[in-house]
């Protein structure tokens, strides 16, 4: 990306010029809820025009294994908002997930969920939930980097960036700013991943120091993840790593008990997503009772995205009345419901209430601020290369770490030499505890017997290493930036 900030703006129109938006009808409820959808953003006068795209399980069946048709990538990239109607994912193998290819191919690095129960209207455990959780798209362990290393050892590779850390935590206050919200809190695991964990608690800081306004607080995941299903209706705004804030947005959902009614974004520098949080839902497909609150939802926050404010919040305040006044699709029917209806009569219902605001449930209120999303490279930092991990497949004998310790300290010369072993992050030479577990997966640190060492030093090492007869399966090589350490010690280093 450019340094210049892009902004949401860039893609919005005027009321004068209608925006062509991309629009997939999915499968199973799909062509259901998204028509109940347009029949609502028609209603409500939105200057949107559509134009379809193939996505979903005929697609995945014509051979095409990420589920969307060649030309429909055109189509998304040139009107930069996609509609997305759930799809079926086909059960087999060789189908890749839809919505990681679209989201990654084009960069939507955030997902945004609003999480909000709608009690007394529709029944939640915890009736006064409103947060919105704010999860980072594309990094982390989902890079899906994975490697089998040694007969008992797989590895997964976690990636965290300074570029994608900064985008989407501050994407996470842009949100807040943007939508009157009070509060961002960030969860990591950083006691523990000092590095990785600790570059995004570091920059979520950073950052925070730029919105004095907002408050900023930090948790530890598994506290943090805890009271998310405990106390929901603590929190404002959650941003967190993609595995977190996964498993973040399942837990809150849960907790506000209207996953049925929630909507999310994915959200780039160049191209949105908007979508429901549910299924294709096969098992009702097709009987015109499926609830179209969720696509519907979506489309309001894509109507956020385009700066058409005043149309997204008539169109949640004609929803919320809906509910209010008793009108439910039978997956919400309770109490409080006066008529169960199916999914046109809600659109119906909807849109016969344009222009009228909830009595009781808070109204909707969307600020004309514009979103801010940008990712920019970060400056060069002078590094040294200061050593080497070494990691063995070795597995003689009973395994004694003083016998591969020893072997290899035969191998020190030349600028390097061991420093200590670990199996599993745990020390285990020299002076390792007999109480250990060892697999067959052995890290082994060289450092530089002076202040630095060449590539061609290490290279040096592993040619003797491999004549030696060790099975080098992988290397790290040891930095330091700035003169600061950039790699973690081993536990018991
Ligand atoms: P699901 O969310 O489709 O259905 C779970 C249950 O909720 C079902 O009993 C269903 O009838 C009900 N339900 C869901 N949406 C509803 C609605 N709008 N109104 C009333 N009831 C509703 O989850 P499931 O069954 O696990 O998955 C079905 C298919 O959907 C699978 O192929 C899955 O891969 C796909 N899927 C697609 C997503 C997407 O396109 N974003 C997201 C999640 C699942």
């Amino acid at each position: 990306m450019t340094d210049a900030l892009q902004t949401a703006a860039s893609t919005a129109a005027t009321s004068a010029d209608p925006t062509t938006i991309a629009v997939a009808h999915g499968d199973g409820i799909g062509p259901e809820i998204m028509e109940a959808t347009l029949r609502v953003l028609e209603a409500s006068g939105a200057p949107l025009r559509y134009e379809t795209v193939e996505v979903g399980e005929a697609v995945y069946k014509s051979g095409h294994t990420s589920g969307i048709a060649p030309e429909s990538w055109d189509t998304i990239r040139r009107h930069k908002v996609l509609l997305k109607a759930p799809i079926t994912t086909p059960q087999g193998g060789g189908y890749k997930s839809l919505n990681v290819t679209l989201r990654k191919s084009l960069g939507m690095f955030a997902n945004v969920r609003p999480v909000r129960s709608f009690a007394p209207y529709v029944a939640s455990p915890h009736p006064a939930i409103d947060l919105v959780i704010v999860r980072e798209n594309e990094e982390d362990t989902y890079a899906g980097i994975e490697h089998r290393q040694t007969t008992e050892v797989f590895q997964t590779l976690k990636l965290i960036t300074r570029p994608g850390s900064e985008a989407i935590v501050r994407y996470a206050f842009e949100y807040a700013r943007a939508h009157d919200r009070k509060r961002v809190t960030c969860m990591t695991k950083d006691n523990i991943m000092k590095l990785t964990d600790g570059l995004f608690h570091k920059v979520f800081d950073e950052i925070a120091a730029d919105y004095p306004e907002i408050e900023a607080d930090h948790k530890i995941i598994d506290i943090g993840a805890a009271l998310v299903g405990a106390r929901p209706d603590s929190f404002d705004v959650v941003v967190a790593p993609n595995l977190y804030g996964d498993i973040l947005s399942d837990i809150a959902a849960e907790a506000s008990g209207s996953v049925g009614l929630a909507g999310s974004a994915n959200v780039g520098t160049e191209v949105a997503m908007f979508e429901a949080v549910h299924g294709s839902a096969p098992d009702i497909a097709g009987q015109g009772i499926a609830n179209p609150s969720g696509l519907l939802r979506g489309a309001i926050m894509m109507l956020d995205h385009l700066n058409h404010d005043r149309i997204a919040e008539t169109i949640e305040n004609a929803w919320l009345k809906t509910l209010e006044d008793g009108i439910h699709t039978g997956d919400v029917a309770g109490e409080k419901t006066t008529e169960k209806v199916g999914t046109a009569a809600f659109a119906d219902a909807v849109i016969a209430r344009l222009g009228e605001t909830p009595a009781d449930l808070p109204a909707a209120h969307y600020t004309d601020a514009e979103v801010s999303v940008g990712v920019h490279p970060t400056p060069r930092v002078a590094k040294q290369l200061v050593g080497v991990d070494v990691f063995l497949d070795w597995a003689e004998g009973d395994r004694q770490p003083d016998t591969i310790g020893t072997a290899l300290q035969e191998q020190d010369g030349d600028g390097l030499r061991l420093k200590l072993i670990t199996n599993r992050g745990v020390k285990v030479f020299p002076d390792g505890l007999p109480e250990t577990f060892w697999t067959d997966h052995w890290r082994c640190r060289f450092v530089a017997t002076g202040d630095a060492v060449t590539p061609a030093q290490v290279v040096a090492l592993l040619g003797r290493l491999a004549e030696a007869g060790f099975d080098v399966i992988k290397t790290e090589n040891l930095y330091t930036f700035d003169g600061e350490r950039a790699y973690s010690l081993a536990q018991g280093e």
